[in-house]
């Protein structure tokens, strides 16, 4: 075969018959492309591997239950040939260059006439790859340019607008808010992004690639901080706690800047920890920002309430042990007026209960939980700063967890998990 290089090209299969000769670990693998391509899949197999055969249940592909015979590529575009007999496969490929089909095949690269590119696909790019004969070095090209667009560090910005996007405000849903499933780097307009509890790798991907685009960023203290450094000098962080609020309310103060921000034409993204909407006023800026009309992209987060335990070695549920786990807010004392919650009702819970925002009540709430029944002896852990290099963890009884983080001067940012889970599994994980 001659030393020529490949010709790229990206073929448009919707409608288009394509089949596929085997059914196992190969097609597997490539069946997901072409059923994303939309084409007509035909699987010619007498076996399939479980997952393909879930895709024939599914009516992704049709698949006829026998071996290759000669004639079963008339009609196809694009033929892949994958089976586990060379005599099978050398017939199909045989049939295919005399049918003028484009054929792949698994067993015999250089007796194929195409050649499959390692690819991915990250915010509308496709990413194709040929190195000729070395899959592997294929593969780390291909992964090298996904990681960098999603991370941003490969900057690909758009120069005309996607098919279908919302690009003027208040034209993205009725709301004016965006789902998570349809956000866009160049999205105009404000991103509330959950920054997860901390440590800057967990963070979404989408969360990520939308920091990286932005031109203005308005960050709270908790989230991932360290991911502020990496910006580029011409993006403005403001810091939220430090938003002026004059006649406003805090809150007020900050919606008034993300619109302010927004309107100017910039591309905002309000960092947040956690998760927007656990104890996060993301619906309160959603709200903001939708009564202005700018559009709004919200990306979920990874919520302190159920990373922190976890850093800690502290699952939220386990089989045998709690059924249940209830996320309370700790920030008033029980006997607080301004309290919502029914500590007597969440006394006679057997499960787990995950306080935020309850370091400087803890004691009070301690002292209400046993008061409406729950043991004294329950295992509580107070775990402060965590998924950051600072994290500890302190463990007592729901009996002395009050004196305990006093006297281990327990500081916030801690998330206090009660109940039986407190003692499962390992002391500690990495
Ligand atoms: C205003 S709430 C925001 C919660 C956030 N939206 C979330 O989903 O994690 C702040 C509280 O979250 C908890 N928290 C957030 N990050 C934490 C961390 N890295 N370590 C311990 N607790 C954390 C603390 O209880 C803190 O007082």
């Amino acid at each position: 075969m001659s030393e020529n290089p490949a010709y790229p090209v990206g073929l448009r299969l919707s409608g288009r018959r394509v089949v596929v000769i085997g059914g196992g670990q190969v097609a597997q693998r490539r069946l997901p492309a072409l059923i994303a391509a939309g084409a007509d899949i035909t699987l010619i197999s007498s076996s399939a591997t479980p997952s393909v055969e879930a895709m024939a249940d599914g009516g992704e592909i049709r698949w006829e239950r026998r071996r290759y015979q000669d004639g079963d590529l008339a009609g196809a575009w694009y033929a892949l040939i994958a089976t586990d007999d060379p005599v099978a496969n050398t017939a199909a490929s045989a049939e295919a260059e005399a049918r003028r089909v484009w054929c792949v095949r698994s067993d015999d690269a250089e007796a194929a006439t195409a050649w499959t590119p390692a690819t991915g696909r990250s915010d509308g790019v496709t990413v194709a790859v040929l190195t000729g004969r070395d899959p592997r070095r294929s593969a780390a090209v291909r992964d090298a340019v996904i990681e960098g667009l999603r991370d941003g560090t490969l900057a690909a910005p758009r120069h005309r607008p996607a098919a279908g996007r919302a690009t003027t405000p208040g034209a993205a849903s009725t709301a004016g808010m965006a789902g998570s499933g349809s956000a866009e780097a160049a999205l105009p307009g404000v991103a509330l992004v959950g920054g997860g509890p901390g440590d800057p790798d967990l963070i979404t991907v989408r969360g990520r690639r939308l920091l990286a685009a932005a031109d203005v960023v308005i960050a709270d203290r908790l989230g991932p901080r360290d991911l502020l450094d990496e910006l580029p000098p011409h993006v403005e962080v403001i810091d939220a706690a430090k938003i002026p609020y004059g006649r406003f309310m805090a809150q007020e103060a900050i919606n008034q800047a993300l619109i302010e921000h927004a309107k100017a034409g910039k591309a905002v993204v309000r960092l947040k920890g956690g998760d927007p909407f656990v104890f996060g006023r993301g619906m309160e800026e959603a709200e903001a920002l939708a009564e202005a009309g700018i559009p709004c992209t919200v990306v979920p987060g990874i919520s302190s309430s159920i990373s922190v335990p976890g850093a800690a070695g502290i699952p939220v549920t386990h089989r045998g042990v709690a059924h249940e786990f209830t996320v309370v807010s700790g920030h008033v004392a029980p006997d607080d007026p301004r309290s919502l919650v029914d500590w007597a009702a969440l006394a006679r819970l057997r499960g787990t209960l995950v306080l935020l925002m309850a370091v400087e009540k803890i004691g009070a709430i301690a002292a209400a939980l046993v008061a409406h029944g729950r043991p004294a002896d329950t295992p509580v852990a107070i775990v402060q700063e965590g998924t950051m290099a600072a994290q500890r963890r302190v463990d007592a009884t729901l009996g002395t967890v009050g004196e305990r983080a006093k006297a281990e001067g327990v500081r916030p940012p801690a998330v206090i998990v009660i109940g039986n889970v407190v003692a499962v599994g390992p002391a500690r994980l990495t």
